[in-house]
């Protein structure tokens, strides 16, 4: 029997992908990381010691050794350049990290013979509960990958599951989320400009995100995954901004001076979060909201 299943991360030193890679370590994973020359290493400190590092000099052919280096049963594909809103100066760097280093990472599975990739998609590339409509050019990205994975399921027999994630949140979470305003919000003494905030937010803690990956993973090394299959990793309990922003203040005993209405919707925001997925297999979100804005004060 094999000792260890081999994992092999990218967006490793983002937010979702430290943390998976923590679960995969604590799971007794061999875990290979793929990181670019001047990645910020702070969230993988943790686990540093205990995982492989691969350095990508952006090539394909450098991405074909580091696979065949790696030699993993799973891919755990996250890495992207996840913007909202982009500009005229952002079109070249979105292609490079969402679709071109995608494209690199399917080619060296299948130059490799490795089979497994965990993709992750986002809700985003579903406005108003269409089969695909973008919100943002990130979103069009997302789509534009998984259309040439399927050159790579349907030609080369790679095995996918994508999972489309919602809105994540978490304790150290670096990114400019909703969490982190509405904490600084507290600190501040000017208010706190919000959109009117009736726009549903389908929020799933951390732990129960990296958990789905692990799941599908399994679902993948059991051999029961034909083609390209997604799936959605859903909260199934969308909430109005403002009741989130309520209960917040709920538990952490704090009143925040939000100008509700003092900022418009942005252009092609999310009312109604994509609700036509279907939920992961063998996946439930555990953490409810309370519990987990409770990790995220502590
Ligand atoms: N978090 C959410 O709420 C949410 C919702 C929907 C979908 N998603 C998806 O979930 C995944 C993780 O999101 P996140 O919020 O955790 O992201 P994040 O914290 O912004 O991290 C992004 C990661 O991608 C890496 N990366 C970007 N471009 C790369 C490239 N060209 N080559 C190699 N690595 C590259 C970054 O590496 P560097 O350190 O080198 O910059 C970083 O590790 C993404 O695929 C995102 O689209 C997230």
């Amino acid at each position: 029997m094999k000792a260890k299943y081999v994992a092999l991360v990218t967006g490793g030193t983002g937010f979702t992908g430290s943390r998976l890679i923590e679960k995969l370590v604590a799971d007794d994973w061999s875990v290979h990381a793929i990181v670019r020359p001047n990645s910020d290493l702070a969230l993988l400190e943790k686990n540093i010691k205990q995982i492989k590092l691969h350095v990508h000099d952006g090539s394909t052919s450098d991405l074909v050794k580091i696979v065949a280096d790696a030699k993993p049963d799973v891919v755990f594909h996250l890495a992207a350049l996840v913007l909202a809103q982009h500009a005229p100066k952002d079109v070249e760097a979105l292609l490079q990290s969402n679709l071109v280093f995608s494209t690199q990472l399917a080619e060296a599975m299948v130059e490799n013979g490795v089979g497994n990739m965990v993709n992750t998609g986002t809700f985003w590339q579903h406005y108003e509960n269409r089969e695909y409509a973008p919100t943002c050019l990130y979103a069009a990205t997302k789509q534009a990958f998984e259309a040439v994975l399927q050159y790579y399921v349907d030609v080369k027999s790679l095995t996918v599951i994508t999972l489309k994630l919602f809105d994540s949140y978490g304790s150290d979470d670096p990114r400019q989320k909703l969490f982190t305003m509405l904490r600084n919000a507290g600190k501040a003494t000017q208010p706190l400009l919000m959109s009117p905030g009736e726009q549903l937010i389908d929020l799933v803690h951390i732990d129960d995100v990296v958990e789905a990956f692990v799941v599908a993973a399994r679902h993948l090394l059991g051999g029961g995954v034909n083609g390209h299959q997604c799936y959605a990793v859903s909260s199934g309990n969308p909430l109005p901004l403002k009741e989130v922003v309520r209960t917040y203040e709920k538990v952490t005993g704090v009143k925040l001076p939000i100008q509700w209405g003092g900022r418009p919707y942005r252009e092609r925001e999310v009312m109604l979060p994509w609700n036509q997925g279907t939920l992961l297999p063998d996946w439930r979100p555990r953490i409810s909201l309370i519990e987990g804005i409770k990790t995220i004060i502590k």
